[in-house]
């Protein structure tokens, strides 16, 4: 039996997505742009779908766009943003130095084309991004910030809507884009609620399907499109939608939406539980990010001296699965950016061992995964293996 402490890189599908993607497959096929039957059942199927996200984040269902994932929800924003807007409102974009590579390198890429004049902001020591730094970053022609709501590596949740209001109350102009991918499985995305213009979400973090993800706009936000062809998804995102996809990420995210708060309080005791036995045992054990507000699911860890792909190749040999901190860096020894970004030194940031909790998450998975970290870390400290 192994246990699965890895729930920010991706969650099992829940079986009302499954159930909902195999009827999308075997019962409506369609193309949902066809005017004929097949096409109008897969139509309802998109619809549905449609007002499920649009529930989810409070807004109105023309507001939301599909997109195959998170990723491609975070390039379209800035991108989309940017090839709009930079003309009339300014090619200034800010992004904290702690987003997801999926905000980081498309910054940069916009940055490299000359598309866009990007700055990064920085945390505090606590992970947390300051509305005063996205503040003092602002310029006269600043056209979009885009602050993640919840970092992946380390389950801290930014104040995005003191962020927001900061941001707009300095410049109305100004675009504030979230990627919500770490917190939607905890908080409400409830956009008024965040005060934002646009809102990333991706299905698979979500105990729905890969190949789903969806980014939301404030009523009267207009990108242009990534993606040119048949003018799907209001001319904002071409291509036939994957309807299956999108039927499970609706599911999961039904699903979710009536028993967050329940499986948020379950987590919450367990994650404490995994925390306090691992400190027991290792109390020089640093969690990252432990003074701020973090999200029930993440407990990470560092421990000095130790370099995390020793400790996850020996959690894996115990039928652990953990991660060294996001999913796309995995297997590198590069120091994590966000760490560095709180100022960590390299070497700490090398070691960041991050186990995510689930809604299946039980009491004795983290009792018997407490055990096995304090085995490995006191296993690696007297092993010479371990520079
Ligand atoms: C914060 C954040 N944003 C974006 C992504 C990318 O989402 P996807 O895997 O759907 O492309 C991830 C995935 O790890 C993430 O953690």
């Amino acid at each position: 039996m192994r246990i699965y402490l890895d729930h920010a890189a991706t969650t099992p599908p829940s079986p009302a997505a499954v159930a909902a993607m195999q009827h999308a497959l075997e019962e409506c096929w369609g193309n949902p742009s066809s005017i004929h039957a097949e096409g109008q059942q897969a139509r309802t199927i998109l619809d549905g779908a449609r007002d499920a996200l649009a529930a989810f984040t409070g807004t109105a269902a023309r507001n939301v766009i599909f997109t195959a994932s998170g990723t491609e929800a975070d390039n379209l924003a800035l991108t989309g943003i940017v090839g709009r807007w930079s003309s009339s409102r300014g090619k200034h974009v800010i992004v904290s130095a702690i987003e997801h590579e999926a905000v980081l390198s498309t910054a940069e890429a916009l940055s490299e084309s000359g598309a866009a004049e990007v700055s990064l902001v920085y945390p505090d020591s606590n992970g947390v991004i300051q509305p005063e730094a996205v503040l003092e970053a602002m310029r006269p022609d600043t056209v979009l910030v885009s602050i993640m709501y919840v970092n992946n590596e380390t389950g801290v949740i930014q104040d995005i809507p003191a962020i927001s209001n900061a941001v707009h109350a300095k410049r109305a102009e100004t675009f504030v884009h979230t990627d919500a991918v770490q917190g939607a499985g905890y908080l409400s995305c409830d956009m008024n609620a965040l005060g934002v213009d646009l809102l990333s979400l991706s299905s698979h973090k979500l105990y729905g399907p890969k190949g789903a993800g969806c980014l939301v706009l404030r009523d009267g936000t207009f990108v242009a499109p990534l993606i040119h062809g048949g003018g799907q998804e209001r001319n904002r995102r071409s291509g036939t939608e994957a309807i299956p996809a999108i039927a499970g990420f609706a599911a999961a995210v039904a699903e979710l939406a009536e028993n967050r708060n329940s499986w948020c309080d379950a987590m919450e005791r367990l994650r404490a539980k995994l925390s306090d036995d691992v400190r027991k045992k290792l109390p020089e054990t640093i969690i990252p990010g432990e003074q701020a507000p973090r999200v029930p699911s993440c407990a990470s860890f560092v421990f000095p001296g130790i370099r995390n792909e020793l400790l996850l190749t020996r959690l894996d040999t115990a039928g652990i699965s953990a991660s060294g901190g996001s999913a796309c860096s995995a297997g590198t020894t590069l120091p994590s950016h966000v760490l560095t970004a709180m100022g960590f030194p390299e070497d700490d940031a090398r070691g960041l061992l991050r186990c995510t909790l689930g809604h299946t998450t039980t009491q004795d998975d983290v009792l018997h995964t407490a055990a096995a970290i304090v085995d490995a870390v006191c296993a690696l400290r007297s092993s010479p293996a371990n520079p």
